[in-house]
């Protein structure tokens, strides 16, 4: 326990903006307080590359992107209980969802893909999915474009 303190001090340097060696991505004013987001609140269920688990985790990793190219997808993918009900606030979690789009998935990016906004984040995440969103993620999947 004694080292919690230090973990949170190495994390939050880690965190200080313009480090220099994070990359700039549309929509995310501070990359490495999103990767240590995506470490604290996502990489437990999808893992550290993305690639999530056989059993209960779909990848993120070569897929999240495709969700954006069929119709209800973008809302899909602030409205899935991960997203929707984790603890943070609407500016970072637009932050964490553009970063992981960018970094497990870029190749899927639609042309023009407009980044997340802290208001758009906010406004879905007040209908969340819940049993229902097996099935509306299948339907979805099914319209991915070849
Ligand atoms: C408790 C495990 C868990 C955590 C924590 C979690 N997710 Fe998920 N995530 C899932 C599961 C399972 C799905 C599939 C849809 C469903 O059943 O909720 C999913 C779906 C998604 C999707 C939609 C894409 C798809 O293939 O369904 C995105 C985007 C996503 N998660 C991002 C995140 C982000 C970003 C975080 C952190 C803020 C996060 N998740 C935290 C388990 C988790």
């Amino acid at each position: 326990m004694a080292r919690a303190p230090l973990m949170l001090a190495c994390l939050l340097a880690a965190a200080a903006p313009a480090s220099g060696t994070e990359p700039t991505i549309p929509g995310v004013e501070n990359p490495a307080r999103a990767r240590i987001d995506y470490m604290l609140k996502c990489q437990g269920c999808h893992q550290p590359d993305g690639t999530g688990n056989a059993v209960n985790t779909p990848p993120l990793k070569n897929e999240v992107a495709r969700f954006l190219s069929v119709e209800g997808g973008r809302a899909f993918l602030v409205q899935v209980p991960g997203v929707a009900s984790v603890d943070l606030g609407d500016e970072r979690l637009a932050e964490v969802l553009n970063w992981t789009l960018h970094r497990f998935d870029s190749a899927h990016l639609p042309k023009g893909f407009r980044p997340y906004t802290a208001a758009e984040v906010a406004r879905l995440r007040r209908t969340p999915l819940r049993l229902d969103r097996v099935e509306r993620r299948n339907q979805l999947v099914s319209r991915f474009p070849e």
